[in-house]
């Protein structure tokens, strides 16, 4: 099969597209033919190496982790899934393994795609999707009525993030850069904040989350922000760990204010609860560039600049 593959972590030029082996699914897991695959930011870090220190350097490595295509094979341990569906999710392998013809994943990583979506849309909602309905849900605990700063809400996961918390019914203050402004708008936030013209900590109301998805704050600089037991949420997971015993303490004097970090989980049944809002019209999903796997050096160079509005996609076949 075709692939984007790379022998060494470095630039976004280190790709070659190759002939590799197709994998082989495992008895609970399923094949699929890939159709469409989205860049997400991990993909880049993984491609420079940043986790080499965690995954190992298992050369020639295929990145992506999002994905949709068609079920083509099942393992006999699989009761949900079977051949011919249309499935979007998130990959469960050490690097992922979606830039490719075909991808292997266990059943927990995929949902049915909703039939009123693109190929390219089914792919760019997964790990964005997933990522905000858990963050908000199970980390950040966010409320009905409850105000939420999203930081960073013009890219992949802060446009997905606006619209579930509306849906959460929590009330937004978007923070993102002039250029955004159109593209903001469109989803209607209480209020919206250019952080090139305007400073984030000087804001004159406080808030009970602070979604930092940009991750350029630290609870210390935003905790005066937050409401008595409000939340601030940073999404460098490796990066917040590290300064967590510093948040600690700060915690000890903070009336309940709590600095928290997260990481996605494969959960098919939260991607069908997103599917079911995407069925229903509540959820959408804004693609910026669109590319072909022959492409993905210039793929991932717009990428990692990190002012896509929305998310960038890879057609892999029809
Ligand atoms: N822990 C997890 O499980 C998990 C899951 C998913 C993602 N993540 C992480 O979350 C982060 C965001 O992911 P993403 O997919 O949303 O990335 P993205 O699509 O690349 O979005 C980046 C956005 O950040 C905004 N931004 C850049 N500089 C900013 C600043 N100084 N202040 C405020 N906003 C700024 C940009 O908006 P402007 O162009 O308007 O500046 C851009 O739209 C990444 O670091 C990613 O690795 C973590």
């Amino acid at each position: 099969m075709k692939a984007a593959i790379i022998n060494q972590f470095g630039n976004p030029d280190i790709f070659e597209i190759k002939d590799v082996d197709k994998p082989v699914i495992k008895p609970d897991q399923v094949l699929i033919k890939v159709k469409a695959v989205s860049i997400n930011p991990i993909d880049w870090k993984q491609r420079k190496g940043n986790h080499k220190f965690i995954l190992g350097s298992p050369f020639p490595i295929i990145l992506g982790y999002d994905v949709c295509g068609e079920v083509v094979e099942v393992g006999n341990e699989i009761d949900k899934l079977k051949i011919g569906d249309f499935v979007f999710g998130v990959l469960d392998n050490k690097y992922g393994g979606a830039l490719a013809q075909f991808a292997v994943g266990h059943e927990k990583c995929f949902a049915k795609v909703p039939n009123n979506i693109s190929k390219e849309e089914a792919a760019a909602f997964p790990m964005v999707a997933l990522t905000s309905l858990q963050a908000l849900r199970d980390k950040a605990n966010l409320k009905v009525g409850q105000t939420i700063l999203i930081n960073g809400a013009s890219g992949g996961v802060g446009h997905v993030a606006m619209q579930i918390a509306g849906i959460m019914g929590a009330k937004v203050i978007a923070v993102a850069s002039s250029k955004s402004k159109d593209f903001i708008e469109q989803f209607k936030p209480d209020r919206f904040i250019v952080y090139n013209e305007q400073d984030v900590l000087k804001l004159d109301k406080k808030t009970d989350v602070f979604f930092d998805v940009a991750g350029n704050y630290t609870f210390p600089k935003i905790k005066h922000l937050l409401k008595p037991r409000g939340v601030y949420l940073n999404l460098a997971y490796l990066d917040t760990i590290k300064k967590m015993p510093i948040y600690k303490l700060h915690q000890l004097f903070s009336k309940g204010k709590k600095a928290k970090t997260f990481v996605m989980k494969h959960d098919n049944s939260d991607l069908n609860k997103i599917a079911q809002w995407i069925n229903e019209g509540k959820l959408k999903i804004s693609i910026d560039k669109t590319f072909r796997l022959e492409q993905i050096t210039e793929a991932h160079e717009y990428a990692q600049k990190g002012h896509n509005k929305g998310k960038n996609v890879i057609v892999i076949s029809k």
